[in-house]
């Protein structure tokens, strides 16, 4: 039986990993898998996650079962960070944690199924997982036009979406920092999709994965806090895979925000019925390490810290990658200074990214987007005169 598989080709992304490793050239430049990079183009471990780990390490006296909403001490001190300080919602909010955010799209998209949505409607290009787990979950996916040429939201796809939508219909939208574009809805665009999906009956599903990367912990989640102050109900994915740099750690957090108070135990319920037959139980010890950082105050000032010097660092990449704009024309390298997060689309052909990676040794994914952690003082002018010699400049 097991013969009648057909063989699926390697995820493309997380293949570059492995490629990028295999080559031996010393000068080559990781611009692919969406991990943060320090100037030396390391991915430390943070400093307040190592100081919670050594705390969990000395204090922990039990690695015994949770239950399948997971830490619920983590999934807690998240919210008012996330829903700001009148977090309980007048008690329509409630969370669990998940195997990483994917876990908590997966979530969403299989909990949104079991009540009646049919479609999922997602911007493109977007984090080609996303998909993928529409497909695999078994619900129809539509799509609407995320970024314009010029390197803004196009707004108006979305409304016109929301506005012919069906009683049935979710969409999907990135909360910040959108992977792969960068290009996020402005604040007033926040408040127009608000107002959109309020009347709608849509259910807004919001992937909040990069939080605290782009402009600030605040900025980012103001448009996702627009649109709860004004919908019925919502769904919402968090990851803290790059917030804490706690990847392979795999740690999530999935939000339900009911109708009502009243709807909230049977929502639950649900989602603790998925969570149970896809993983039973989230893995423990990176959310355990982020509640410790969350309920002491030092190392949230840490963490905070930290936070801020990756955002910084990645903005000053993206104002120097933007500088370099006559050096490479037609690539748009001036509208990254005002996009947010990792990432960012370089319109290159398929043969210009091959050449990138086999010319040049600079990995990138197939879609033109790179990361923009992966750059530094160091390696930009490399990367900016290797743009110049594929695109002819
Ligand atoms: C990315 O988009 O690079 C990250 O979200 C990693 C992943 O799992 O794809």
């Amino acid at each position: 039986m097991l013969d009648q598989l057909d063989a699926q080709s390697p995820d493309a992304l997380l293949a570059l990993i492995k490629m990028h490793a295999q080559d031996p050239r010393e000068d080559k430049i990781d611009l692919g898998v969406g991990v943060y990079r320090t100037n030396d183009g390391a991915t430390p471990v943070f400093r307040a996650i190592k100081a919670a780990e050594q705390k969990l390490v000395d204090t922990q006296d039990s690695k015994s079962y949770l239950g399948p909403e997971g830490d619920t001490g983590f999934v807690d001190a998240l919210k008012p960070y996330i829903f700001g300080k009148d977090a309980a919602m007048g008690g329509r909010l409630e969370g669990m944690q998940t195997p990483g955010g994917t876990g908590a799209v997966r979530l969403a998209v299989a909990l949104s199924k079991a009540a009646g949505v049919q479609r999922v409607y997602l911007g493109t290009p977007s984090w080609p997982n996303h998909a993928q787990i529409l497909e695999d979950v078994g619900v129809e996916t539509g799509t609407f036009r995320h970024a314009a040429p010029d390197g803004t939201a196009d707004i108006d796809a979305l409304l016109d979406v929301i506005a012919n939508a069906r009683a049935s219909d979710a969409v999907l939208l990135h909360g910040c920092c959108h992977n792969p574009t960068g290009v996020d809805y402005t604040p007033e665009q926040w408040d127009r999709i608000a107002d959109a999906l309020a009347d709608s009956g849509v259910l807004p599903i919001l992937d909040v994965a990069y939080h605290g990367l782009g402009l600030g912990l605040e900025e980012d989640v103001a448009g996702v806090r627009k649109v709860l102050a004004k919908v019925p109900e919502a769904l919402v994915a968090y990851s803290c895979d790059k917030n804490f740099g706690l990847y392979r750690d795999r740690v999530g957090a999935f939000y339900m925000i009911a109708k009502s108070a009243d709807d909230l135990p049977a929502i639950t319920s649900n989602a603790n019925a998925l969570a149970r037959a896809n993983w039973s139980m989230p893995p423990d010890h990176g959310g355990a390490a982020v509640r410790t950082v969350l309920r002491d105050d030092a190392l949230t000032a840490t963490w905070l810290d930290e936070l801020a010097e990756m955002r910084e660092r990645m903005r000053r990449v993206r104002e120097r990658l933007a500088a370099a704009d006559n050096d490479v024309p037609g690539l748009n390298l001036a509208t990254l200074a005002h996009q947010n997060g990792l990432f960012a689309v370089l319109p290159l052909s398929k043969d210009q990214i091959v050449s990138l990676r086999e010319d040049h040794g600079i990995y990138m994914a197939g879609s033109g987007r790179i990361n923009v952690a992966g750059l530094h003082e160091g390696n930009t002018a490399k990367f900016i005169a290797a743009l110049a010699d594929v695109t002819g400049n």
